[in-house]
């Protein structure tokens, strides 16, 4: 078995056996984050003129539940059938799956006004059959966003902490989180952390994502006007979860924040834990 395939078996093997808790246990699925995203969606929408969406890794559902009522038709695609067996189906919204390798998705071809991959892209082993896929399946002018894949820069900054090192709670926390989520899968699911290792291969064994590679390959697939995005800095939820102060004030603290990391930006580059992008065909 070649090591991509590997990598696609390691994801069938961890997602079958996380797809009955995975949308209670996954932080993307708190409403503040889904918020986020369906605000994402509607400001890309609002310059794509139609109504197609292709969810590449759709997992059990997160981006076509978002979705289902802004979009018209929406395929989702990804290879563990478990997962795909958890999305709602509706006749109000026509959904179609498809159980393969987005890296051979080849249906459909120029007919997409958005391509999305959330919390998706790191799982690859190589991304750019995958992106070579998002750029045929896309109309001109359409636009592929991928979200919650992580930032090469934070997380090389956590994996040079010691786990017993003397840390605020917030450090501490991602430590457990970057370095040694292998073991809390392990411990709770039962799946071994090689296995849960490969199946991030991006995240686990490349070290996350850095925006000059990806940049690069978004380029030479054909893509242009990309847009690279950070956020969720180190503590945001434990701002936004602080029950020292009201709802309200929290989200503000947690805002006020962003801005002025974002303003700092290339130099706040490695607090943001993860990364996104649009790009245009
Ligand atoms: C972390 S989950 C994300 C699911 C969903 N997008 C979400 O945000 O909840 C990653 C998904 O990618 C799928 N996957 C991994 N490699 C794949 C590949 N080569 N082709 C299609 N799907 C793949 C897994 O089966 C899993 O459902």
């Amino acid at each position: 078995m070649n090591r991509e395939t590997q990598v696609i078996e390691a994801n069938i093997k961890l997602h079958s056996r996380l797809s009955d808790d995975y949308n209670s246990c996954e932080p993307h699925f708190r409403k503040e984050n889904i918020k986020k995203v369906r605000s994402k969606i509607e400001s890309l929408i609002n310059f794509t003129s139609e109504k197609k969406l292709l969810d590449l890794g759709c997992g059990t559902g997160f981006m076509i539940d978002i979705c289902r009522d802004l979009f018209d038709e929406i395929h989702g695609v990804d290879v563990t059938q478990k997962m795909l067996d958890k999305v709602k189906i509706d006749s109000a919204s026509k959904i179609i799956l498809h159980n393969q390798d987005t890296g051979k998705f080849d249906l459909h071809r120029s007919s997409f006004d958005l391509v999305t991959g959330y919390s998706f892209l790191h799982h690859l082993f190589d991304v750019k059959p995958t992106i070579e896929t998002a750029f045929k399946a896309l109309k001109t002018g359409g636009v592929f966003y991928a979200d919650l894949d992580p930032n090469f820069y934070f997380w090389d900054q956590i994996d040079q902490l010691q786990r017993d090192g003397s840390y605020h709670s917030i450090v501490k926390r991602e430590i457990e989180m970057v370095t040694y989520k292998d073991e809390d899968i392990l411990n709770k699911f039962g799946v071994p952390c090689e296995t849960f290792n490969d199946a991030e291969y991006g995240k686990n064994r490349l070290g996350g994502f850095k925006e000059e590679v990806i940049t690069e390959i978004l380029e030479k697939v054909g893509f242009s006007d990309i847009n690279f995005f950070y956020h969720w800095f180190v503590g945001q939820g434990h701002l936004i979860n602080n029950e020292d102060f009201d709802g309200d004030i929290r989200f503000k603290h947690a805002s006020v924040m962003e801005e002025y990391l974002l303003n700092a930006l290339p130099l706040s580059k490695s607090l943001f834990k993860y990364v996104g992008f649009t790009a245009r065909k």
